[in-house]
């Protein structure tokens, strides 16, 4: 991210998840309720494991908001672990205290396809926990506080960042045509957040069969952004372009293997003529600059510059590596053959993972926002936007959904 910058830290059962978001502007309305919200979604979808039994995640805001509202400073959250009660001497920041090889839940059996093996050799570590805690996915409620807030920016200019399931191992959905106008309620309804109710009950039976084999799934989901403005993110370098930054951020997200951006992969084996977005004159929508797109198989980017259509991404994430029947590994101790080691494991996290897809694209779109419309309060902000859009159509044009 170029103008906001987002750091976190925290282990997975340690005390807490921090994350540190600077570069918002001062005057955007910021609650607690706003964090809890996002992070209470982050934890549901069936599949999960019993670390969400544990935990219920709120975030403090202790840090960047007085009275209600940011006053520009960097905004830090915190997010107790709850399960830290049940590690306090395998996380101990002091040395030591116990020669107990059961409290101190040391990892030499590393599991294939975590950041496990890779990071002990990396980082010099014979212990793979040191590795384990911060490559865990417990970092992405992290993401989802800081997210919530780059959300509330959007939202105060009729953005909304939402997502929804589009597979789960087998089992693709068919989603309808044109999407929701409220995408969230209706996905959030669902035990797997997908708008297509038959499948979803497919989905449920695939996860439960997972589990009772001791595997996992993977799957993919989409996240939309609706309301965008023509003119976000840029052409002129490879670093301004808005699709890299989206796909970077996306592809950021454990346990994520592909992005494909609107028609994505198929786009390569269409003729030109049956790709691209005819282009038509409609005074009427300012945000788009007075066009419209006949469809929008260009998922709102042209040239790494909004369309004004909704910006669309779909996240292909992997199955999860530690299983309750695990895999053939080395034991880095002795060097002889062994099962990785069984850690406590969600079977199926591609519904919370969508939610964590909906935080990294409303960061990285707001920080496109802040870098197109600057200001260092939410007042001047709005001026610039104002101003552009009036120069985009004259303002009574616009249309209440853009
Ligand atoms: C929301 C979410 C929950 C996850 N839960 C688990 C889990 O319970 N068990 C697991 O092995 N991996 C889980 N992962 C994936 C791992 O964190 C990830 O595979 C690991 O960090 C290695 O990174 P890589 O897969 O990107 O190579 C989860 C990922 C996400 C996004």
């Amino acid at each position: 991210m170029r103008r906001i910058q987002l750091t976190t830290a925290g282990e997975s059962h340690g005390p807490a998840i921090v994350s540190i978001l600077a570069g918002m502007p001062a005057g955007l309305p910021l609650g607690p309720d706003d964090v809890a919200r996002e992070l209470v979604r982050r934890q549901g979808g069936h599949g999960r494991g019993g670390r969400m039994m544990i935990e219920d995640d709120v975030g403090e805001i202790f840090a960047g908001v007085r009275l209600g509202q940011t006053i520009g400073g960097p905004i830090a959250i915190r997010i107790p672990n709850r399960d830290f009660r049940n590690w306090t001497e395998a996380m101990a920041v002091e040395a030591p205290r116990t020669e107990d090889e059961e409290l101190l839940r040391r990892v030499h059996l590393p599991r294939p396809g975590h950041a496990d093996l890779v990071g002990m050799i990396k980082y010099g570590r014979d212990d793979a926990r040191d590795i384990l805690e911060r490559a865990s996915a417990r970092e992405t409620a992290a993401r989802v506080a800081a997210g919530a807030i780059a959300k509330r920016l959007l939202e105060e200019f009729g953005v909304r960042v939402e997502s929804h399931v589009v597979r789960i191992g087998p089992v693709a959905a068919d989603p309808p045509r044109r999407l929701p106008d409220d995408i969230e309620s209706t996905a959030d309804a669902s035990p797997v957040r997908c708008l297509d109710e038959s499948a979803a009950d497919r989905m449920v039976e695939a996860i439960d069969e997972a589990r009772r084999a001791g595997d996992s799934l993977g799957g993919v989901f989409e996240v939309v952004a609706r309301g965008l403005p023509v003119g976000l993110g840029s052409h002129v370098s490879g670093d301004s372009r808005l699709g890299g930054r989206i796909a970077g951020a996306l592809m950021s997200i454990h346990a994520m293997k592909g992005v494909e951006i609107g028609m994505g992969f198929e786009a390569a084996a269409t003729l030109g003529s049956g790709v691209h977005d005819e282009i038509e004159r409609d005074p009427s929508r300012a945000r788009t600059g007075g066009y419209r797109r006949r469809r929008n198989n260009a998922g709102g980017l042209e040239g790494g510059i909004t369309t004004g259509e909704p910006v669309v991404a779909r996240v292909a994430m992997k199955p999860l590596s530690s299983l309750r029947r695990p895999l053939d590994s080395v034991d880095t101790r002795t060097g002889e053959p062994a099962k990785a080691i069984r850690e406590r494991s969600d079977v199926c996290a591609v519904p919370a993972a969508a939610i964590v897809g909906e935080a990294m694209l409303a960061l990285v779109l707001a920080d496109a926002w802040i870098e197109k419309f600057g200001g260092d309060s939410l007042e001047e902000m709005r001026a610039n936007f104002d101003a552009y859009l009036a120069r985009l159509a004259p303002p009574e044009t616009e249309s209440p959904e853009g």
